[in-house]
């Protein structure tokens, strides 16, 4: 256990590998000047599709946006909905965790099931799910639309 986070086991497969490769990729293009730290998320889809995103920061510094929300912007852009599985990967000194905003945009389009890979550029990772990153999600329920 680390960060309260329950650690499955890990083990790379090649879907997790193509995440691994397309996060790090859009992580060098994270648009992060004013704190420095870089970000890369990147999905799979139901359908094998991968969508990555990286931070984009902005001067009026609440206008900057998380990797995964560009991510998942991207995935509904090609008419995606439902994401199977996830990697975040920022150069932190342990893997990276969404945010708690994150944790919710993803809860949108994933089932509490869905791995989630948080990483780091050291090749440290710890596999986790959305249901484990936050539980008693808001959901369609609360609604009254469950
Ligand atoms: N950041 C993400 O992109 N995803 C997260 O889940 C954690 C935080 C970004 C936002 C900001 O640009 C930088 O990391 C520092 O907080």
């Amino acid at each position: 256990m680390r960060m309260g986070l329950p650690v499955l086991s890990v083990n790379w497969t090649k879907d997790s590998m193509t995440l691994l490769e397309a996060a790090r990729k859009a992580r060098e293009n994270a648009h992060a000047p004013y704190s420095g730290f870089k970000v890369g998320a990147a999905l799979r889809t139901a359908g094998g599709k991968v969508f990555a995103g990286c931070n984009v920061e902005n001067v009026a510094y609440p206008e900057g946006t998380c990797a995964e929300a560009g991510a998942i912007a991207a995935m509904c852009a090609a008419g995606e909905r439902a994401i199977a599985e996830v990697l975040v990967i920022a150069g932190s000194e342990s893997p990276v965790p969404p945010c708690g905003g994150c944790r919710q945009k993803l809860a949108e389009f994933a089932g509490p099931e869905v791995p989630v890979t948080l990483a780091n550029m050291n090749g440290d990772e710890i596999r986790t799910t959305v249901g484990a990153l936050l539980p008693g999600r808001f959901g369609n329920d609360h609604l009254g639309r469950g």
